[in-house]
């Protein structure tokens, strides 16, 4: 049973009935990445569940998060007022953060949903830009309302640095990607967008969100060649799967 202190919310941004960004009146020590628990009361038969900080580090706790209808937790958090209080877990966790992964001078951030949440917190932190020359974000979503943030959100990111493409899969919209990442990935049709291709020694590639996703983009990569990063053996890609 984690242990949880009480935060309050300072802020909500509501990017759409079903997502929104919640800030919390607490900084805690993490790494781009990490994840953890939030409670919808201090009490040990409170539900809590993980989410990934989008937060800079040193910045107040944020985080992205999607409404699961009908689930134990996510609802509740999309009642929470300002000033209102959670339970925190105050130990991050978790082993999907950029000191893991090989310096390249290309890498991709593949996300759906609110799995764009540790790569926003990635690429808020000066540090990131230390280590790579090009980040590509990619965030799949249904429809155009899912999508979050905005680049004045990002004072780190250096000029020309960051390509963020948008992927629709339930919308024709000419102005961004139609379909589902991995689709894209098979038809050339990211690489083409990018203007880069994934090229086994100049890239690496974070993948975060729907499980399905997961399967299915790196079932893709691996047919390009690719394979999946250990610490023994360096690869290309890494996951992390939110159910
Ligand atoms: C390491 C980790 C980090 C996570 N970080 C985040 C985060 O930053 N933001 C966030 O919104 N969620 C995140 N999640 C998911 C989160 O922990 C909960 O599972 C989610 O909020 C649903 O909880 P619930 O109690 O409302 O639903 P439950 O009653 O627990 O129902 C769970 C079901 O909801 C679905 N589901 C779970 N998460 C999602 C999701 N994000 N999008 C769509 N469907 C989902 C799945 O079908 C799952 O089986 C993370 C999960 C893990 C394991
Ligand atoms: N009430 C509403 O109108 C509404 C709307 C949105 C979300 N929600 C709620 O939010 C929850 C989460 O929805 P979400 O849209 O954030 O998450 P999601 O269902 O995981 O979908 C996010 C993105 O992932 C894509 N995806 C799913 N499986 C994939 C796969 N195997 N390969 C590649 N891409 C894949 C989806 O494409 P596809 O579209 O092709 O599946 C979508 O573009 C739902 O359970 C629901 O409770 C409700």
């Amino acid at each position: 049973m984690p242990r949880f202190h009480s935060a309050k919310l300072l802020s909500r941004r509501q990017w759409s009935d079903d997502l929104c960004s919640i800030t919390l009146d607490k900084i805690l020590d993490f790494a781009p990445g990490q994840f953890v628990n939030l409670a919808a009361a201090r009490g040990s038969t409170a539900a809590f569940r993980p989410y990934s900080l989008a937060s800079a580090p040193g910045e107040n706790c944020e985080f992205l998060i999607t409404r699961v209808e009908g689930g134990a937790l996510s609802p509740s958090l999309f009642e929470l007022k300002v000033g209102d209080e959670l339970g925190l877990e105050t130990t991050p966790e978790g082993l999907f953060q950029l000191r893991f992964v090989p310096a390249v001078p290309e890498m991709w951030f593949l996300s759906t949903g609110s799995g764009l949440g540790p790569f926003v917190s990635m690429i808020r932190d000066p540090a990131t830009w230390e280590k790579f020359e090009r980040i590509i974000m990619v965030h799949g979503v249904r429809q155009h309302e899912q999508l979050a943030y905005l680049s004045s959100d990002f004072d780190a990111v250096p000029r020309g640095a960051l390509t963020w493409i948008p992927v629709l899969s339930r919308e024709r919209n000419p102005i961004f990607l139609n379909g589902r990442i991995p689709a894209l990935i098979e038809s050339g049709s990211l690489e083409k967008t990018a203007g880069i291709s994934f090229e086994e020694k100049r890239c690496h590639i974070m993948i975060c969100g729907n499980p399905e996703m997961i399967k299915d983009t790196t079932a893709v990569l691996k047919a390009k060649g690719l394979r999946k990063h250990r610490q023994r053996k360096p690869g290309h890609w890494s996951t992390e799967k939110y159910w």
